[in-house]
Formats: structure tokens, C-alpha cells, sequence
């Protein structure tokens, strides 16, 4: 099936450090001006009439990374909730959370929760920070509810299906992303929405995630534009159902 434009962009937003320290500068310079350009991103985003956005700002390995590091980034991903807050709710833009948040600094959590609150309204786009996620997480978390459920007698076998289990994971609600972008030069999905992107396109760049633009944003449309989705069919059956 001849692809249109994608309604969900996912971003695995890689190379901030590299490309701080290609320039000398810290890692936390990188990943400050990659919130910078997470911030363009939703706007160009919005301009492109994209549906979803999910931007992967930290991932469940990530707490792996030097304490001073985690820290950083916890407190970016709230800063970044509260400073863009009026705007997302002027843009009409519904903030929302995918992973555990548990772990969160109670502030940076706080500074999120809000935003949620604040943007529940917005119809315009739908902009899911990915903080402390990982897929294979995401999945044992909706199996262990799912098993619970069925040992308290509320679920049958047979009514375990893919709109059960992803009821019971925190990507539950979005749609399946159309389009995957990663920057930074590696190839690999990192544990970011494994189950959800069993379709997906991918679009990889060299790019660091820094000098992501509009450019960049739009070769990956683009490409993704030329692609064939086929779902696991062929050409003539999905030429005959369009
Ligand atoms: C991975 O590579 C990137 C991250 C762990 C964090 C991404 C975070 C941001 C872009 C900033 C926060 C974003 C929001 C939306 C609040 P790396 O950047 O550590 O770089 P490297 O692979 O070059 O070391």
C-alpha cells in the first residue's frame, strides 16, 4: 500500500554527548541542546500535521549511566514539562508519559504530573515523552497484571489478546508508530517500542541529535512517503482493499 503521511513519529534521540564532546563542551551541554531541539522538534512536528510524536528522552538502561548523568536528565525531562506547559496548551498539544516514573526526583515528577493535567484537553497533536521506558519492561509489567488478574479468577486464557496485553503496558494508548527516526549513526532500536513497531519504517541518520532539523525531519517524511506497506500482505490485496 502506497504510504501517505505518518500520523506517529517515534525519535530515538541519540548522539547528544558525542556531539558535545566533539566540541569540547560537557555531556550535559549536549543533552541541554537537545531539549532545545526535542522543542523544535514538537513544533516542526505540529507543523507537519503529525499526529503523535513520542520522543524517547530516557531509557529504563539509562539508569545504568553515572548517577550525576541520570540526575541531569531527570531534572531536564521536568524542566522541559514546565517551560513548554503554556505553550503546549496554546498549541493544543496533550502531553503524555510512557515508562516508570517512579524513580523520578519528586520535583521533576511533580513538574510532569502538572503538564499532564494541564494539556489533557489538547486535540491538536499528542506529544509522549518516553522517560525511564523500556520495551521488554513495558511488556513483563503487562504480563505480571495480566497473570494477576488470572489468578484472581478475572481473566481467561482465551481472552488474552494483543488489545488485552496492550491495555496493560503505559504505550498502551498510542498508535502504533508509522515512522522510526533514529540519529546519532547506530543502527538498532534499543529497546524502544519493540511490540508497537512491529510495522514501523525505520529512518535512520548520521546526524547527532543536536543538528536534527527541519531538514532532516523532512527526508525522513520523505523516505518514508516512498515506502511500500505491505502488513504482511501482497501488493494486489492491498491495491483491491484501498
Ligand atoms: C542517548 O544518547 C540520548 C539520551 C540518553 C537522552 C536524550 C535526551 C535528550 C535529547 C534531552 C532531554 C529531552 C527531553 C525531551 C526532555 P546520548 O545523547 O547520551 O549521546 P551519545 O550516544 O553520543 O553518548
Amino acid at each position: 500500500m502506497q504510504t501517505d503521511k505518518p500520523r506517529h513519529i517515534a525519535i530515538i534521540m541519540d548522539g547528544n554527548g558525542r556531539w558535545a564532546t566533539a566540541q569540547g563542551k560537557t555531556r550535559a551541554f549536549g543533552h541541554e541542546q537537545g531539549a532545545r531541539v526535542a522543542a523544535e522538534a514538537f513544533r516542526l512536528g505540529q507543523e507537519r500535521g503529525i499526529e503523535q510524536l513520542t520522543l524517547y528522552a530516557f531509557s529504563f538502561a539509562n539508569y545504568r549511566r553515572p548517577q550525576a548523568e541520570v540526575d541531569h536528565l531527570m531534572s531536564l525531562c521536568g524542566r522541559f514539562a514546565e517551560d513548554h506547559r503554556d505553550e503546549f496548551v496554546e498549541r493544543g498539544i496533550r502531553l503524555t508519559v510512557i515508562g516508570e516514573l517512579e524513580d523520578l526526583p519528586s520535583a521533576a515528577r511533580r513538574a510532569i504530573e502538572n503538564t499532564i493535567a494541564a494539556t489533557a484537553k489538547g486535540t491538536a497533536m499528542t506529544l509522549c515523552l518516553a522517560i525511564g521506558y523500556g520495551a521488554r519492561n513495558d511488556l513483563v509489567g503487562a504480563i505480571r497484571a495480566l497473570t494477576a488478574r488470572a489468578y484472581a479468577g478475572l481473566l481467561l486464557p482465551e481472552e488474552v489478546d494483543e488489545t488485552t496485553i496492550r491495555s496493560f503496558m503505559t504505550a498502551g494508548s498510542l498508535r502504533d508508530p508509522d515512522l522510526v527516526i533514529r540519529t546519532g549513526g547506530e543502527r538498532r532500536l534499543s529497546d524502544f517500542l519493540l511490540f508497537e513497531s512491529a510495522y514501523a519504517e525505520l529512518f535512520f541518520s548520521d546526524h547527532m541529535w543536536p543538528d536534527f532539523n527541519a531538514e532532516l525531519l523532512d527526508q525522513a517524511i520523505s523516505a518514508y512517503a516512498r515506502r511500500d506497506r505491505r502488513y504482511g500482505q501482497i501488493g494486489e490485496q492491498l491495491a483491491h482493499s484501498a
